[in-house]
């Protein structure tokens, strides 16, 4: 009998440290041997590829339940479909609570609704409303059902959080061991600019960006960072748009915080001069925080060299243009505050990064590696299992063209979506096949997997997001509030 399943031949094999020429042999679905001339039952030829580990993407909404019932139009199917197309394997999805109900029942339902899944799978589960049994009862049992991370929105209606609920979840996580993750803008500050924008008649798409300039994210980060350290609480602070909002976490990391900082593709390639593109057509390139400029841009690479920024997620947000909860929801005259936020990326996240990261110079390909994968996996518990190309890991695998030439299109994303604010980019590099657990689930763009087929990842302790013991006075005040 042959010692591999299958062996991948040929390739050259690339980590968050090394690059390699190295064959892969792959049993019962894991990584069993990188090394020289393996011999298995099923080769795969990699030859002129590079071998790059699955694609995990830690911020992206899918069939995210919705206020008032229905989800969004993103399914688990279609977002498997978009993931494993652009070299995705496992995501972090959410679980969303409505204000004044518990966060169990909407966890079974996602777990219920994920089972549709290509992808392997897990969830943050959302606190919008820090009720005394959520937060002494519930946390504690979401936690024990594998959901080791909590997201908080400090801004946002219905979902915000005000510092009392913010402190709240802070110190729920630290007694039950998982980590926060927050949007940071100013609540108060946007819905006050928001207003004073409505009563001057500027209500187009690009006032979007107007209503939360940079100064917004850059206050609700300070506060957040300040709050996670009154608590020793550690945080990931989700979708960076600029510089001065990562040098609060350059300055908290510095001092030993344990703050991570997260961006994503949109933030290096549009601009908040893509909001005012014609008619209605820059409702497509909203989301937040806004994007800024190109100068934004590129700081933001610098913020992922040094480190600061060391996940990039796709935030991939489930509203279509025209569909019947999309951008268009409200009509095509709708003010900015009534228009959905957020754009879709789950397939565009990798070949973006490759390109215009890797392909431009930016950063170097070890680095594409470890903000695309390892990093993710490591922050949110799925390592030694995912994000690493090593004896043990899951054998999920992307080979990859770094010379394939590729203009962006919706019909490439793959997605439920009816647009990708890509569309026309021209990028170099793409996924040719993507295996998950060593089967090949996407070949030549054609996506090859069952619906179920993915595996729910609950993930345990682990060290990295262990609080680190410095509190004001040594007093633990979470162990009361
Ligand atoms: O605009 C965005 N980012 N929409 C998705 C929800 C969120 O804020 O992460
Ligand atoms: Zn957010
Ligand atoms: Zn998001």
């Amino acid at each position: 009998m042959a010692e591999y399943d299958l062996v991948i031949r040929g390739g050259t094999v690339v980590t968050g440290t090394d690059t390699l020429r190295a064959d892969l042999g792959i049993r019962a679905g894991r990584i069993a041997a990188v090394g020289e001339r393996l011999e298995g039952a099923a080769q795969l030829d990699a030859g002129g590829l590079l071998v790059l580990p699955g694609g995990v993407d830690t911020h992206c909404h899918i069939e995210q339940l919705q206020e008032g019932g229905g989800a969004d139009e993103e399914t688990w199917e279609s977002g498997s479909r978009a993931c494993l197309a652009g070299g995705t394997t496992s995501v972090v999805s959410f679980s969303t609570q409505f204000k004044g109900a518990g966060i169990l029942a909407p966890l079974a339902e996602y777990r219920f609704r994920a089972q549709q899944a290509m992808v392997d799978y897990g969830f943050h589960q959302i606190i919008t409303d820090a009720s005394d049994e959520v937060i002494w009862q519930q946390i504690p049992q979401v936690v024990e059902q594998g959901v080791r991370s909590l997201k908080v929105f400090l801004t946002y209606d219905p979902l915000h959080l005000d510092d009392r609920g913010f402190l709240r979840v802070l110190a729920a996580a630290r007694r039950a061991g998982a980590l926060v993750t927050v949007h940071c803008e100013n609540y108060a500050a946007i819905n006050w600019r928001t207003e004073a924008l409505l009563a001057a008649g500027r209500t187009a798409p690009k006032y979007h960006a107007w209503a939360r300039p940079r100064m917004v994210e850059r206050e609700a980060t300070h506060r957040a960072i300040a709050l996670a350290e009154l608590v020793d609480q550690p945080i990931q602070v989700f979708h960076v748009s600029c510089s001065e909002v990562a040098e609060e976490i350059a300055r908290a990391q510095a001092r030993g915080l344990k703050v991570w900082g997260e961006t994503c593709p949109q933030y290096f390639t549009l601009t908040a001069g893509d909001m005012d593109r014609p008619g209605f057509e820059g409702a497509k390139f909203m989301c937040s925080p806004a994007p800024r400029d190109a100068a934004d841009a590129e700081a933001l690479w610098g913020e992922v060299r040094r480190g600061t920024l060391d996940v990039v997620s796709s935030d991939h947000s489930g509203w279509s243009y025209a569909g019947p909860r999309g951008k268009r929801v409200n009509g095509v005259e709708a003010p900015f505050r009534d228009i959905p936020n957020g754009v879709p990326g789950l397939t565009a996240r990798l070949p973006i990064l490759f390109s215009e990261g890797v392909g431009k110079g930016r950063i170097d390909i070890n680095t594409f590696v470890r903000i695309t994968a390892t990093n993710p996996a490591r922050l949110f518990g799925l390592y030694p299992r995912k994000g690493a190309i090593a004896p043990g890991f899951d054998a999920d695998l992307v080979l990859w063209d770094p010379a394939k030439e590729m203009t962006l299109t919706n019909g490439l994303m793959q997605h439920v979506m009816d647009y990708t604010p890509y569309e026309g980019m021209r990028v170099t590099g793409w996924p040719v096949a993507t295996l998950r657990r060593g089967a090949v689930v996407m070949r030549d763009g054609v996506v090859q997997a069952e619906p179920g087929s993915g595996q729910y990842l609950a993930r345990g302790p682990y060290d990295m997001i262990r609080p680190r013991g410095v509190l004001p006075d040594g007093f633990d005040a979470s162990v009361f509030a």
